[in-house]
């Protein structure tokens, strides 16, 4: 600490952070900043400073930083790089040379401040600017130069940033790191991390009992699969589980990857299909208690063909690389086998067949597959290989048809044997297809090529019907859902190749699904917070790609749906769905033809993603929407002898073949479903170069990715508002040393939060307090940062003035005995009597030597503040237990219990015993036992100050009269009392004519279920009452009004009855208006037995059941009737 100190003529001193970054200080004037005042510069840096900074291209970094020297007359602005290169700037502002290597590039001038290059942010929303050379420094730096990869987006540290490193990074995966995010050592700022946001997820699921998802999203070989294993096994570690459960999710992934990925040309293990995880924690422990698999599009056509370079799955390779498994089912190398001899690739680099197949093989016995299960799952794998090896010679069928023949029978024989099906039945299959021509089955065969391509598709359906048998056995390993999960999705990112079909749409389709959620999610966050904190706030723009969405989704003329259509039509081509798309979205901008593509035969569309433009071509569209596979062969399979095989074909019966498109689209909304009633947070993973190699970021690359992901838009939502918030107490304990010497007499956290900006001296532009926290912007906290660091400081240099160095050592060695007495007093969280010890020991531990130095503890207003948090409860404590042994309350004791209840209501955050907890709950029942005995009591001591035409809100009987033409005085005086006719209006006071008439309605009903009025379905209307006060709850207390009036000299017995049993049946549905509820209850003391009525109102008033209407009116009131029991409101709560 203290380093530098070279003090210029005008009092400007140079400081150093603790992390070794510059700053400038005058004492005289009080000013500090991180930019090099004038008076400290050299020449050189003086002429280097000159004019305004931007960013200016650079042929391999993408953007430098420049100066600007002047404009001239043409608008062309002259510049001049760090490294003294002049570099001129068009008027169009647009660049293609040498200077951006031969891209087109647009060069906006974004400014910079050159002095944030020196201390870069590891917020992309703290950084200066949101633009991409701000971005890209940033992220460059912080990989090159610390090895640092992940980068947050906003302070709420719930969007991350990760760039493959493609090296192991020491130390950063450690169990000190699990440990760390795990529990967050106080006064340490952790740096961004992948665990950062399994522990920010894992704690607030268990903080608010809400599930939680996490997206990680990026191209292929970004780092999704590793992060999403970094993260399921932080959770494994931290939250652990008692039946081990989170081995077996752990041992999902060698299985999954066995059979679901392979080498690329981008990723050796790339993950060829997406997949869904739901983590279920138990709620009472925290612990793991079970997990759910889902997986989206496998991609099942590198079965049977690879690109050059790239490999089939990897289980292929590690079976036919295994001396074991070779003997047991007579296979041979690899290179035996057509699937796997094409692309030139056997052996991957990096990937460890023969070591992965043995986690395979362990994972397999720890998900509890059985030994002839898994023998069957590599029967059936072989047989896929050999369907490839299966070869087919042209033979002409009879009427001169050009057939074909199987030119080799062992592949076959040996398939249906592993299949279990009939080996001649598979022959003929292979070599031909039946066909129903209106009704009459005949029979046609398949030329070699047809031959060939259905005997892929053969393969591709048993080995991706193979995958999902896997998926479903694991997840019943998994045991299934139960309590509140966290998801994580490892999802194909956007993709644009130079060919792009069906199976780029659904990606890409399900991208822009992803970005819209991630828009919105973010959008709404940023403005929920502000609205929950109070605090004002500008009206943030979300960017909306519906548009897009709707192109491709929307009923009934999206292109999927389109594409679906033209499957379903006899006659429908690839050519004709491209002519119906055209000339439907022909005026729509998201959707583009070359307008000469119907003279080229064109098929090919382009879609404006939020990424870019595509390129889709519609040729094979319709062939790659349909997975079917020959009926006979789907019967072939489904004959099998081998339960397992034929399971894979269940008997489709008269359902109707989804297509792919359909049954995509359907698991995409109902993920979707799901991800929107979790609370989000996202991992953009991004890749610095196309090969895989460690220590070379290709900024363009990376900028494009940042750009796909939406990382820009996410940066600049976040700084429109305030990206720093910290909760009051956070910021005391941080900032309350920034006015040395000051002492602060605010009483609570928020108090001290407002006294630490109001006492200082400098000036903080927008910080605002909120309701928890303080917010603010990023000047705000770079000054905050720059006062602390100088007040840190200053303790050093007493120390070196007044006192040798020794002592100061000393003073050092005892306040930090003392912070750590008092963090271990902390860490147990609970514990008063602890915090009391350690408090008191401060003084004694430091001695004398406190005197001497002004320093403390730079835990203790932490440690005391704490301490008074857990003093609040001590208090609620001790009225819970003296109120919920109150039998008779008095208002007095009912309010000192609901005050207490409500003031506890706001302190669950701080740590509270289990005494406490269970007080709680006690209390909050007493309370309601309370109001309603008070309630009884009163109703006992008024009970005449009740009668119905003492209700405030019903009309006036002489306004009510007046709604009738003739007999008003006859009307007004019958308004409170029973009667056979319809009412002339509400009885309670209503303006709107459609409610009145449903109030005369309402009548009706009441009428004819009394048996007052002569109808056929009594019951059913009274039914309809009650259906009417559940669903409209504005007419509830005109319902009970009526109910009452038609109880006031009834002459009916039968009448009166049946009004009770309806009054009871309203009453365990609805309750009336706070205002009604004594007149209601004043009611039902008049009738036999009041306790039911009660007892169905407090349960319904206080209980939590959704009201449904009876079924049957009679079997209800008898039920109601029946019911003798208080109910448990109204009776004392017990203790525990
Ligand atoms: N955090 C990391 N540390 C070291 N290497 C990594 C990391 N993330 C990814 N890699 C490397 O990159 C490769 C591809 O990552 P992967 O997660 O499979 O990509 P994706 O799933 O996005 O296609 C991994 O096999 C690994 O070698
Ligand atoms: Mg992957």
């Amino acid at each position: 600490m203290g380093r530098g100190g070279k003090k210029s003529a005008d009092g400007w001193v140079t400081k150093v952070t603790l992390e070794g970054e510059e700053y400038y200080y005058r004492e005289a004037s009080n000013e500090i900043t991180w930019e090099k005042p004038e008076a400290l510069l050299t020449r050189d840096e003086i002429e280097a400073n000159k004019g305004d900074w931007a960013w200016v291209p650079h042929p391999t970094l993408l953007w430098q930083p420049a100066r600007t020297v002047n404009e001239d007359a043409a608008g062309t602005v002259h510049m001049v790089t760090e490294a003294g290169k002049n570099i001129k700037i068009p008027k169009s502002r647009v660049m293609n040379g040498p200077e951006t290597n031969g891209r087109e590039q647009k060069v906006p001038l974004w400014p910079l401040h050159r002095s944030v290059l020196k201390h870069l942010e590891d917020d992309l929303v703290a950084a200066d600017g949101v633009n991409e050379g701000i971005i890209s420094y940033t992220l460059r730096e912080l990989y090159e130069n610390k090895s640092q990869i992940y980068t947050w987006v906003g302070a709420a540290h719930s969007v991350l940033v990760a760039v493959n490193p493609y090296k192991d990074i020491k130390g950063l995966y450690t169990p000190n790191q699990v440990r760390d995010y795990e529990r967050p050592p106080p006064n340490k700022k952790l740096p961004p991390h992948v665990f950062g946001i399994a522990a920010n997820s894992y704690n607030a699921l268990l903080r608010d009992a809400q599930n939680q998802s996490i997206l990680i999203s990026g191209e292929s070989g970004a780092g999704k699969t590793v992060a999403t294993k970094h993260c399921l096994s932080w959770l494994a570690d931290v939250a652990g589980s008692e039946s081990h459960v989170e081995g077996k999710i752990l041992s999902a992934n060698p299985v999954l990857e066995a059979f679901g990925n392979a080498k690329t040309i981008r990723n050796n293990n790339s993950s060829r299909f997406g997949k869904w995880i739901e983590v279920y924690f138990d709620g009472a422990t925290g612990g793991i208690c079970g997990a759910s698999i889902q997986n989206y599009l496998l991609e099942r056509s590198r079965v049977v063909y690879q690109q050059r370079g790239e490999r089939n799955f990897h289980i292929f390779y590690q079976m036919t690389g295994d001396r074991d498994i070779c003997s047991r089912f007579d296979l041979e190398d690899a290179s035996a086998y057509q699937y796997l001899n094409k692309s030139g690739v056997i052996k991957a680099n990096d990937v460890d067949d023969e070591g992965d197949l043995q986690e395979v093989l362990a994972a397999f016995e720890e998900l509890e597959f059985g030994q002839e299960e898994q023998e069957w799952i590599m029967a059936t794998t072989v047989a896929v290989l050999l369907l490839g090896n299966v070869e087919f010679s042209p033979k002409t069928q009879a009427g001169s048809v050009q057939g074909s023949a199987i030119k080799n029978s062992g592949p076959v024989k040996r398939a249906a044997d592993l299949l279990g099906v009939d080996p001649e039945e598979l022959d003929h299959v292979l070599t031909f297809r039946s066909i129903s021509v209106r009704g009459e089955k005949s029979v046609i065969p398949l030329d070699p090529t047809t031959a060939r391509d259905s005997c892929d598709s053969l393969a591709k359906g048993i080995y991706s019907r193979l995958f999902d048998y896997l998926v479903s056995r694991i997840n019943e390993s998994l045991e299934g859902r139960a309590g509140k999960f966290i998801g994580i999705l490892d999802i194909f990112g956007f993709e644009i190749f130079e060919n792009n079909s069906f199976e780029q749409l659904c990606i890409n389709y399900c991208n822009e699904k992803l970005q819209q959620f991630f828009n919105r999610t973010t959008f709404k966050e940023e403005e929920s917070l502000y609205a929950a904190e109070g605090i004002t706030f500008k009206h943030i723009e979300f960017i909306d790609n519906q548009v897009v969405l709707d192109l491709i989704e929307q009923k009934p003329v999206g292109i999927l749906l389109m594409l679906d259509e033209e499957t379903l039509v006899p006659e429908g081509s690839n050519e004709k769905l491209m002519n119906k798309m055209e000339s439907q979205h022909q005026r729509n901008p998201k959707f583009q033809v070359d307008p000469h593509r119907r003279l080229n035969k064109d098929l090919s569309f382009e879609v404006v993603h939020y990424a870019g433009v595509v390129k889709y071509d519609a040729e094979l569209m319709m062939q790659k929407n349909i997975d079917t596979l020959y009926a006979d062969m789907y019967a072939c399979c489904q004959a099998s002898s081998e339960p397992r095989l034929a399971g894979l074909f269940p008997n489709l019966g008269r359902q109707q073949i989804k297509s792919v498109s359909y049954k995509f689209r359907k698991q995409l909304n109902e993920l979707m479903d799901v991800l929107y009633e979790t609370e989000s947070r996202y991992i953009r993973c991004v890749k610095p170069n196309n090969d895989q190699r460690p220590d070379r970021f290709e900024t363009p690359l990376v900028v494009e990715q940042l750009r796909y992901s939406g990382v820009f838009e996410a940066v600049a939502i976040r700084k429109q508002g305030y990206p720093f918030r910290l909760s009051f107490r956070q910021f005391r304990c941080r900032y309350s040393c920034i006015n040395q010497g000051h002492v602060y007499r605010g009483r609570d956290d928020r108090a001290v939060c407002e006294e630490i900006i109001a006492s200082s001296p400098h000036t903080f532009e927008d910080v605002q307090f909120g309701r928890t926290l303080v917010l603010y912007k990023a000047p705000v906290h770079k000054l905050l940062t720059l006062l602390r660091n100088l007040a840190l400081e200053s303790i050093v240099p007493i120390c070196q003035s007044v006192i040798r160095g020794g002592i100061a050592r000393e003073f050092h060695r005892r306040l930090e005995e003392a912070t750590h007495v008092l963090q271990e007093a902390l860490d147990l969280r609970n514990d008063i009597d602890a915090l009391d010890d350690a408090i008191k020991a401060v003084e004694p531990t430091i001695g004398p030597l406190a005197r001497v130095f002004s320093a403390k503890p730079v835990n203790l207003p932490e440690a005391v503040a704490h301490r008074e948090d857990l003093q609040k409860w001590k208090d609620l404590e001790s009225i819970f237990e003296r109120l919920t042994e109150v039998e008779k309350p008095s208002e007095r004791q009912f309010k000192e219990l609901s005050d207490a209840v409500a003031r506890a209501a706001k302190l669950l955050d701080i740590p509270r015993t289990d005494r406490q907890i269970e007080l709680f709950d006690l209390a909050r029942q007493q309370v309601v036992y309370m109001s309603i005995k008070l309630q009884e009591k009163h109703l006992d001591d008024n009970l005449s100050k009740y009668e119905l035409d003492q209700f405030g809100d019903l009309r006036d009987p002489m306004e009510y009269a007046s709604k009738k033409m003739f007999g008003k005085a006859k009307a007004a005086e019958t308004m409170l009392v029973w009667q056979k006719s319809g009412i002339v209006s509400s009885l309670t006071v209503m303006d709107d004519k459609l409610m009145i008439k449903k109030a005369k309605e309402i009548f009706g009903l009441i009428l004819s279920f009394a048996n007052d009025k002569k109808n056929k379905d009594p019951d059913g209307a009274g039914s309809m009452v009650v259906q009417i006060g559940i669903d409209m709850p504005e007419m509830r207390d005109e319902i009970y009004a009526q109910i009452i009036k038609q109880l006031q000299a009834n002459p009916n017995p039968e009448s009166e009855q049946r009004l009770y049993g309806l009054l009871g049946i309203c009453l365990s549905r609805f309750v009336p208006s706070e205002d009604f509820e004594l007149f209601v209850l004043a009611q039902t003391r008049k009738s036999e037995n009041s306790q039911k009525f009660v007892s169905a109102f407090h349960t319904t008033k206080y209980g939590s059941d959704a009201p449904s209407a009876p079924s049957s009116m009679s079997s209800a009131i008898n039920a109601f009737e029946s019911n003798k029991n208080r109910s448990r409101y109204s009776v004392m709560p017990a203790r525990a």
